[in-house]
């Protein structure tokens, strides 16, 4: 596959502050590319940067071969940028809006109106096309947004955060936009979000990242085998060292420990003796959680141990971030 975008070494400095500290990656065409960070990664910073709001401090980009520093309106007409924060005039109708945006990029006549008619069909809002934004909902305001960035049919799309504050049927809407836009037409899109499950969803590779810097870039799978297999969380009566040791020993275990348990929530003052005599949860990093499970219900069931609770946490893109930075995804 042909790299449609090339980001090389890209920096963004604010006075002495580096909101993006020499970021690159390479999008495939007809990806759906995720850039995830939490707030203040520098995710809008870098979409600002490739889609030529204003230019790097240092690095540049390439879209289909093309620099952007050397052939910025070229490199224009083949963006849609869907900005983080609304860009539309709310006085106007959703389809004035769309009409009003593929002018800017100078359509006229009957391909804006069959562009207009079509992106309208892409968010579901052709039939409330002539009503002023200002009557819209949020979700509706965010999917004109969408239909914005698209009516000039550009290849590469940036979407910043498109379902911050939308209701959830619109973020359906949105989702489904998105898929069928890369399914249907092969666009390549770039998919900016800090909700982790969103990204989970639609996206095949993703970069991290975190304070300015790339801090991961592959497919979600592989950066989640990474990890390996995901814990264990099982309950029962009693738990001493000897259970934890052996716990530890069995095939696809990598660590048995105790965690605090609901029924001690301040162990300093239980005396050692009644410790032993609650419930305690004992958390089981594995290597696969699922053949950890069959190893650990068995072990359990020999040693006559009961099972009072059981929760199997999968790894996913929150626990990479978590290993990688220590930190959660989400403030
Ligand atoms: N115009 C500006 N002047 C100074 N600092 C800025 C400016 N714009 C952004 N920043 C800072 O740059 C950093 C990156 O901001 P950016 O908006 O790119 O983050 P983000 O990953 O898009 O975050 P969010 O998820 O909140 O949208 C932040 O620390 C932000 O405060
Ligand atoms: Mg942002």
């Amino acid at each position: 596959m042909p790299h449609i975008l090339e980001v090389e070494n890209m920096v963004k400095k604010y006075g002495e502050f580096e909101a993006v500290k020499g970021v690159s990656f390479d999008v495939e065409e007809g990806e759906v590319f995720g850039l995830l960070g939490p707030n203040g990664a520098g995710k809008t910073t870098t979409i600002s940067m490739i889609t030529g709001l204003f230019p790097p401090t240092s690095g540049t980009a390439r879209i289909d071969g093309h620099d952007i520093l050397k052939e910025p309106l070229l490199v224009k007409q083949m963006n849609g940028l869907v900005p983080q924060d609304l860009a539309l005039y709310p006085t106007l109708s959703a389809r004035a809006n769309l009409q009003f945006f593929g002018r800017v990029y100078g359509l006229s006549g009957k391909k804006l109106k069959e562009n207009v008619e079509d992106v309208l069909r892409v968010v579901s809002l052709t039939e409330r096309a002539d009503q002023t934004i200002e009557k819209y909902s949020g979700g509706m305001k965010r999917r004109v947004n969408i239909a914005a960035g698209l009516v000039h049919q550009p290849r590469l799309l940036f979407l910043d955060e498109p379902t911050v504050g939308v209701d959830p049927q619109s973020r359906n809407h949105i989702f489904e936009s998105v898929q069928r836009l890369n399914r249907e037409r092969g666009m390549t899109i770039i998919y900016t979000s800090h909700y982790m499950e969103e990204v989970e969803l639609l996206c095949n590779r993703v970069a991290i990242i975190d304070q300015g810097k790339l801090i991961a870039l592959d497919t979600i799978k592989n950066l989640v085998a990474m990890l390996g297999g995901g814990v264990l969380r099982i309950g029962v009566r009693h738990a001493d060292d000897h259970l934890l040791a052996a716990l530890s020993q069995l095939p696809s275990v990598k660590n048995a420990s105790l965690l605090q348990s609901v029924a001690q929530p301040n162990p300093e003052v239980q005396t050692p003796d009644l410790l032993h005599t609650l419930p305690a949860v004992i958390k089981i990093e594995t290597q696969n959680s699922q053949q950890a499970l069959i190893h650990v219900i068995n072990y359990l069931e020999d040693q006559n141990i009961a099972l009072l609770s059981l929760d199997i946490l999968e790894n996913n893109l929150e626990s990479v971030f978590l290993h990688l930075t220590g930190k959660q995804l989400r403030e």
